[in-house]
């Protein structure tokens, strides 16, 4: 037999960076929180979700991240089951969870610092990336010394030190003003086009949802799963000015219809 083809996935699965085959979750209670989804995420996809709350999207993914395990299906990531967390994979949560005795540089550099040795490239990138997420000036400052939303871009700017290929992003910027918000979410498919990264981005606005993504997954209240997929074949790089445009809001309507339909 021949080793090497034996171990490495045929091509379509290498593509895969996210594969759910009735994927099931049940904590104890037992609270039914994610049931039978199936889908696949492609390399260099940015996937939204959206839902009503508690209906499992946190849930899903911290099931891709590792950080619980499934309780019914199975989930792959990168060709192989999800058995913990790994280096390929980053994750931010709603709130941005920051060492609060290091500095805006010390915490955007602590995947590295964790991972092994910090180096001069690795200083230089993440002071570009502090600069990138709009925090020029703040480099040395502690997190109390910031608000909410600086915090949060430091979350960001941290998350794209750790070279993930995969990023996981729970509401990430539902706490920020909207054109602090629409700056973000422009730079950050910026950064993924740049990096080709794979994207699966929590939230429950349903413009920022169809704005971003290129497929948009709509899951039902608990026990949660997934009710529709919907494709935004808007082109890239998206403008603000796209907004307008009557596709767009003929999918931001469908979605809000869907969503509606459970309530
Ligand atoms: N660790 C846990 N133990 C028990 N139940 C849990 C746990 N985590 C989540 N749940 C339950 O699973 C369901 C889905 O929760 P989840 O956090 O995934 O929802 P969500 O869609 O992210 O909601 P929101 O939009 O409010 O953030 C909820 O009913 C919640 O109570
Ligand atoms: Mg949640």
């Amino acid at each position: 037999m021949n080793q090497s083809t034996a171990m490495e996935p045929p091509a379509h699965a290498r593509d895969d960076i996210v594969v759910a085959n009735g994927t099931g979750m049940v904590f104890p209670g037992p609270v039914v929180a994610l049931e039978d989804a199936s889908f696949h995420v492609k390399r260099g996809e940015f996937v939204s979700l959206i839902g009503p709350s508690g209906c499992g999207k946190s849930t899903l993914l911290r099931l891709v991240s590792g950080l619980i395990k499934t309780t019914a299906g199975q989930l792959n990531i990168f060709g192989t089951p999800v058995d913990g967390p790994r280096a390929e994979i980053g994750m931010m949560f709603q709130k941005p969870t920051l060492l609060d005795w290091k500095s805006v540089f010390d915490n955007v550099l602590l995947p590295i610092t964790l991972a092994g040795t910090v180096t001069k490239a690795d200083q230089t990138r993440a002071i570009d990336l502090i600069h990138l997420v709009g925090l020029k000036g703040f480099e040395f400052s502690y997190p109390r010394q910031l608000s909410g939303g600086m915090q949060q871009r430091v979350a960001l700017a941290r998350l794209l030190t750790s070279g993930a290929e995969l990023l996981l992003l729970d509401e990430p910027f539902g706490a920020l003003d909207e054109f602090t918000r629409e700056r973000l979410n422009l730079e950050l498919m910026r950064i993924q086009s740049d990096l080709d990264a794979t994207i699966l981005f929590v939230t429950h606005n349903i413009q920022e949802a169809v704005f971003l993504a290129d497929r948009v997954f709509v899951m039902t209240p608990r026990p949660g799963r997934l009710a529709a997929t919907i494709d935004v074949p808007l082109p890239r790089p998206r403008t603000i000015e796209m907004t307008k445009s009557s596709e767009y809001n003929d999918l931001v309507f469908n979605i809000r219809d869907t969503l509606g339909g459970f309530i």
